[in-house]
């Protein structure tokens, strides 16, 4: 099949430039002004729009095997898909847990029939994420893009470090859930937010995050385990990642579009708002900006975390934790982030494509020519609303629905395949 995409903008080589790209059998096969091709060619004109390289998420939950009345493989790539991604990494609380290459076959088996854009499954790190006794990481290495409990943090120093070695010997990084159970309960008195701290609610405590990233980094310097922090929230956490990058630790780190553009100042009681880690002040919303601009930040996840609408509908207190986040993660982050003049476009291309594709030895991260096509084209002039009954995704709970953004994904290109295309009128 041959495709024609007229009239774009396309990052290319760390800058932009006005080009058509044609797409022949999924490959990109020229990029040029005017281009032209004859019959049977599916031509679309774009208008200026964007050409990104697709997305790329490091952490998704798809719920599948186990919790298919919250996401599916199928409903979480097409969100992937309307969203601008073109591969993600998705977490390992399954059921089962893919902590075998059994477990993990029964998910590959799946991604293999049903994925929309491309999955690298995580295997987690200990049986059952029970934190306990270490998963069969060698039989699952050459299938997952590293390892994780996440949900949990592991809370062993002698079983992380065991971990840590096996990691390293198998050329894996360890993707850390970072959390000192020992420490949740702080969250309570230490929560400084407006609505939590009238009403009494708050969520872990910071060191809960740090002190475990710390203790982590230790055994980093002692391994040489390639290492890489999910959902960093705290300013701790950020200043810990600065120095430890600075020292020469192979250590990368995530944060969200939440913790980059809340503060506990926003929370209302409602489930939407309520994930773990939670939403933090404005000095740790503000450092995490500060960490983004100097290279502390290596990459924008979104956490997609579905949940059914039951299961979100008790508060802040009484909902699970996690919201959903690929359908307007990039709206949320190219309007507040770089049109409100923070970071630039590139930057942004940098942060939530190229980086986790070097990191996680996932395709895509960049648009060449004579390479598979994973692209995603936005409209970056036209506002509009996020309108949460309208996801793909099954969960609904994000804190962004109602938000005015720039940014609409128009279409998404994944290993040459149109895997979504918006057909709405504006
Ligand atoms: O908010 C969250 N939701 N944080 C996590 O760590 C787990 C996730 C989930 O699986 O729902």
């Amino acid at each position: 099949m041959t495709y024609l995409l007229k009239n774009l903008n396309v990052y290319y080589d760390r800058g932009f430039r006005a080009a058509d790209i044609l797409l022949s059998d999924g490959i990109v096969a020229a990029m040029g002004s005017g281009l032209f091709v004859g019959g049977g060619a599916a031509v679309f004109d774009f208008h200026g729009a964007a050409a990104l390289p697709g997305l790329i998420d490091p952490h998704v939950h798809l719920r599948e095997p186990g919790f298919e009345y919250k996401e599916t493989v199928r409903s979480g790539t097409l969100a992937a898909a309307r969203g601008g991604y073109t591969a993600v990494c998705a977490m390992p609380n399954l059921k089962p847990v893919p902590d075998t290459l059994e477990h993990l076959n029964v998910e590959l088996h799946i991604i293999a029939r049903d994925a929309a854009v491309a999955v690298a499954p995580y295997g987690s790190i200990t049986k059952g994420e029970a934190g306990a006794e270490l998963s069969d990481m060698a039989a699952m290495a050459p299938y997952a893009a590293g390892f994780s409990d996440d949900g949990r943090g592991v809370q062993s120093e002698a079983l992380m470090r065991r971990a840590m070695e096996t990691a390293k010997s198998l050329g894996k990084p360890i993707v850390a859930h970072a959390e000192d159970e020992s420490l949740l309960r702080k969250g309570w008195a230490v929560h400084d937010g407006a609505y939590a701290r009238a009403h009494g609610l708050a969520g872990n405590a910071p060191e809960s995050e740090w002190r475990q990233v710390e203790r982590d980094l230790e055994l980093v310097r002692e391994t040489g385990c390639a290492y890489h922090v999910c959902h960093v929230s705290t300013k701790e956490t950020v200043g810990l990642v600065r120095l430890a990058k600075f020292e020469g630790l192979d250590v990368t780190c995530e944060t969200a579009p939440h913790y980059l553009t809340l503060t506990d100042g926003d929370l209302s009681d409602d489930g939407r708002f309520r994930m773990n880690p939670p939403i933090r002040s404005a000095e740790d919303r503000d450092a995490l900006i500060e960490g983004l601009c100097d290279g502390t930040v290596d990459m924008i996840a979104t956490d997609h975390a579905p949940h059914s609408a039951a299961e979100k509908s008790g508060g802040l207190e009484g909902s699970l934790n996690g919201i959903v986040g690929l359908e307007c993660a990039f709206p949320v982050l190219y309007t507040r982030l770089v049109r409100g003049r923070i970071t630039s476009l590139e930057r942004l291309v940098e942060l939530m494509s190229a980086a986790p594709a070097r990191r996680f030895g996932l395709p895509g991260g960049a648009i060449e020519p004579g390479k598979p096509a994973n692209i995603g084209i936005f409209d970056l002039e036209h506002e509009f609303k996020i309108d949460s009954s309208k996801f793909l995704s099954l969960g609904r709970a994000t804190p962004f629905d109602g938000w005015s953004v720039y940014g609409r994904c128009l279409m998404t290109v994944a290993d040459g395949k149109i895997a979504w295309r918006d057909t709405d009128e504006q």
